[in-house]
């Protein structure tokens, strides 16, 4: 017996993997976080399945369900929206699995911010305008930042923010982010990604605020930074003409002459 821990991705039904919809097919017992999860999902199930809504439960009820299906031999689906390794609850699922000597597995799914880069049809990282992009949150009423994450901190780098779980404090980052980006620094909002009504709003950090609607109040995410609007980047080395790498030597003498494309391409 195995849980599965599945990543159900952003909310487009077709958005999950392979490995996923076969395990969520395979398991008997599927729990889904039905907060995100969209109900599609649940389609891959086979025929007879107890499929469980954990949203309205404790974690103490979630392991309770887990456990039963532990002594009934049955394979376990457990769904989270997105990917598992952010803000899924995954490590006290675990550790509790861990405790109690249940084997678990985990299959990644599509994280929101890809999703949400997708839509917006925008690479996050470009050369010589940001290299990093942070995936962050601003605190919450379950959760408080530890210290030192702070909007500023992150800030400072001018790397590109994905900034989750935040709508609802649109206004303060705003504050906290004008100082260092500038008034005039883009920002998306890109609401529901993926899901048939997704909107965008784009706008600065001056104009943001004013664009946002009331029922955009949850499963939206905030990108912010230099590169959501850079065209005057510079291209990357990687597909240069005359750049020397393992899979285009360009001479007899390139240390990559008849290495064979036996590794990865260098990093842009
Ligand atoms: C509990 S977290 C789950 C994150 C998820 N594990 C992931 O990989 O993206 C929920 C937050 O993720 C973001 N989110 C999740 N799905 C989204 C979507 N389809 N569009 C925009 N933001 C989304 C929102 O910021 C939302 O408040």
């Amino acid at each position: 017996m195995t849980v599965h821990f599945i990543g159900a991705g952003p909310g487009a039904a077709d958005l999950l993997t392979l490995r996923g919809r076969d395990l969520i097919a395979s398991c008997p017992v599927c729990l889904y976080a039905g907060s995100l999860v969209p109900e599609a999902m649940l389609e891959h199930c086979p025929p007879g399945a107890s499929i469980i809504n954990t949203a309205p439960m404790s974690l103490d009820e979630i392991v309770a369900e887990i456990r039963a299906a532990h002594e009934a031999g049955q394979d376990v689906a457990r769904l989270h929206s997105g990917d598992l390794s952010v803000w899924s609850a995954l490590g006290e699922q675990l550790r509790r699995l861990r405790a109690l000597g249940i084997p678990y597995a985990i299959t990644p799914g599509v994280p929101s911010f890809a999703a949400a880069a997708a839509t917006l049809g925008q690479e996050l990282t470009l050369p010589g305008v940001a290299q990093s992009v942070v995936l962050t949150r601003t605190p919450g009423r379950a959760s408080a930042m530890p210290v030192g994450e702070t909007l500023a901190n992150f800030a400072r780098t001018g790397a590109t923010l994905a900034i989750h779980l935040s709508i609802h404090n649109l206004t303060r980052v705003v504050e906290d982010l004008t100082p260092f980006y500038g008034a005039d620094c883009p920002v998306a909002i890109v609401w529901r990604a993926s899901w048939p009504d997704e909107r965008v709003l784009r706008g600065t950090l001056a104009t943001i605020e004013a664009k946002l609607e009331p029922a955009m109040n949850r499963t939206a995410l905030i990108l912010v930074g230099p590169a959501l609007a850079a065209e005057d980047f510079t291209e990357s080395s990687l597909y240069a003409i005359g750049y020397d790498r393992r899979f285009r030597p360009q001479s007899a003498d390139s240390p990559f002459a008849g290495t064979g494309p036996d590794g990865e391409g260098e990093a842009p």
